[in-house]
């Protein structure tokens, strides 16, 4: 009732301002409005009781009131007016934000199979060929098929126990280079980069047993400039009113075609550099002794199990999912523990005690219960993938007592779970101590006990594979970065800067820090 006399208001304002700009008007033209926005008003919903929301008009839907920018601060102001469940009419898509644990314990764990499929946009459609990858591919046996493939090699306890050294040594040598280099040590530096040089290394090691020599190799620059402008493509906010609204499509071409071309040069590099010649490789070995992931992955396709095409869409998923990712995790918890010298302190004098002399490993992280806070805390405060990746009904669905349309995407604010005062005492501090006392229970481990409040990785079927390497690879990043190394802000400057960018589903900090790293005796 409320929506019929919102529109008819709105029908009647269209054809008082067109009397007063156009006096001559014939009674005809003035009640267009009237006739095109009554029947949307009168049968739109088609007696189904879908989740509040504010009102919607024809063709655009919401996006006139909601625009483009749906990160997720925005949605949290959107849940404290419509509330826990909502939904936004978004042209011709439908988006439902659900914001409270109960209703996500339905769509990630008990209507884990409704809920289980993943929405794509007009870009995602070009990035993965709809839907040939695993990420966002619609939940099935395709889905079923490429996540068993992916899982041997990538995400088992196996994987973490032969390559941990390799990470280990990595990580040493980011300690090593920060320890000898003067500019480090007092102007500072932007530490992405080596970090990023880091973790390209161990999961380029990992998928095709490659690494590069350092930032300025030429396959290491083409490989993130690549994977950046990926990635800055499918996170903008811009692209959105193309998608939503079909008729307005046609301004996007130039984007879109921009997504192809980068697209189908990015997945060329990746085959000629890389799959190519560990395929060779696997022909000359007559495909025995397996040796890195991508050989697993070559050996399915050799048993007629997945396409040369889901192939490279394997790669492309690891160069999105798993890299970018923890590096943002990474880049989070330095510049968090710089601005909390307690913290950093704190931390250190727990490495120093328990472990000594004893260089960090993955097998003694359980011995160190604040560095585990330390890496809960900042996935909590800093979800990379605040958003989670989004879900979608492929069939009409109950939810929190509302009917949601089919193929409505539907996304879960785990941020604020994470991050909402009703649940966490102070939860825009940075305090990592809470989760050793007020919230000693919550766990982020494979298998742990979920709470439905913090989810940075997901939970249930479509949860993030990735956590059982995501983990230790921060913690330990962490922890040997601290024993050693002092991190302090640049001379001159109080605080790192944390203000937020928020993408499609991303949340990274806007401007990577600089810091300085001041070695540690011995
Ligand atoms: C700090 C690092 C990481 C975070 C915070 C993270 C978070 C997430 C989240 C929230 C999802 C979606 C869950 C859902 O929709 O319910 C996801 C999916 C996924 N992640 Fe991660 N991830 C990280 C690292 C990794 C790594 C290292 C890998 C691989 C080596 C990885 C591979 C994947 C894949 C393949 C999926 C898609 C799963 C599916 O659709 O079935 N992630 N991740």
């Amino acid at each position: 009732m409320a929506k019929l006399a919102v529109i008819t208001l709105a029908a009647v304002a269209s054809a008082y301002a067109a009397k007063s700009f156009f006096p001559d008007l014939s009674p005809f033209f003035l009640s267009l409005p009237l006739l095109v926005l009554l029947p949307f008003a009168l049968f739109s919903g088609s007696g189904s009781y879908t989740p509040p929301g504010p009102v919607s008009f024809p063709i655009f839907g919401n996006w006139l009131q909601v625009g483009n920018d749906l990160n997720h601060r925005n949605l949290v102001d959107m849940a404290k007016k419509y509330g826990n469940v909502f939904l936004l009419r978004l042209g011709a898509r439908n988006l439902v934000v659900v914001s409270d644990p109960k209703l996500a314990t339905e769509v990630l764990h008990t209507q884990g199979v409704e809920f289980g499929s993943r929405p794509r946009n007009v870009v995602w459609d070009i990035f993965t060929d709809n839907g040939k990858d695993m990420v966002f591919t619609e939940y099935g046996d395709h889905w079923r098929k490429m996540r068993r493939i992916m899982t041997l090699p990538f995400f088992t306890n196996k994987v973490v126990q032969q390559y941990r050294e390799m990470w280990e040594e990595e990580m040493d040598m980011v300690v090593r280079d920060l320890r000898g280099d003067r500019v480090a040590q007092t102007e500072g530096v932007v530490v992405r980069r080596r970090l990023q040089l880091m973790l390209y290394n161990v999961m380029y090691r990992m998928m095709f047993d490659a690494r590069f020599e350092s930032i300025s190799d030429p396959l290491f620059q083409q490989a993130t400039r690549f994977n950046s402008e990926r990635s800055r493509l499918a996170q903008s906010f811009e692209y959105n009113y193309g998608d939503f609204i079909p008729i307005l499509r046609p301004f996007l071409k130039g984007y879109l075609n921009k997504c192809r071309d980068l697209q189908s040069r990015r997945l060329a590099f990746f085959n000629d550099n890389y799959v190519e010649k560990r395929r060779k490789l696997m022909a000359a070995r007559d495909g025995k002794r397996l040796r890195c992931a991508m050989d697993y992955i070559l050996e399915a396709e050799m048993n007629g199990e997945i396409s040369s095409d889901n192939v490279i869409y394997i790669v492309e998923n690891i160069n999105v999912a798993a890299i970018e990712t923890t590096l943002w995790s990474m880049e989070w918890a330095i510049a968090e523990l710089v601005n909390h010298p307690n913290a950093q302190q704190r931390l250190r004098k727990e490495l120093w005690d328990v472990l000594g002399d004893e260089p960090l490993t993955e097998t003694n992280l359980q011995r160190l219960p604040y560095l585990q806070a330390v890496a809960k805390e900042t996935l909590r405060l800093h979800s990379p993938i605040p958003l989670l990746v989004p879900h979608m009904n492929l069939e009409e669905a109950k939810l929190g007592g509302y009917d949601i349309p089919k193929r409505t995407k539907v996304i879960v604010n785990a941020w604020w779970l994470g991050n909402n005062p009703e649940w966490w005492h102070k939860p825009e501090e940075f305090r990592p101590e809470r989760f050793l006392d007020e919230e000693k229970e919550v766990e982020a481990v494979v298998g742990g006990k979920v709470d439905f409040r913090f989810l940075p990785f997901g939970v249930g079927r479509r949860s993030c594979p990735g956590i059982i390497l995501a983990l230790p690879l921060l913690s330990l990043i962490v922890g040997k970065l601290v024993k050693d190394l002092e991190m302090v802000p640049p001379p001159g400057v109080d605080k790192i800067d944390v203000t937020e960018k928020g993408g499609q589903f991303s949340l990274q900090i806007a401007n990577h820090s600089t810091i300085a790293f001041h070695p540690i005796a011995p």
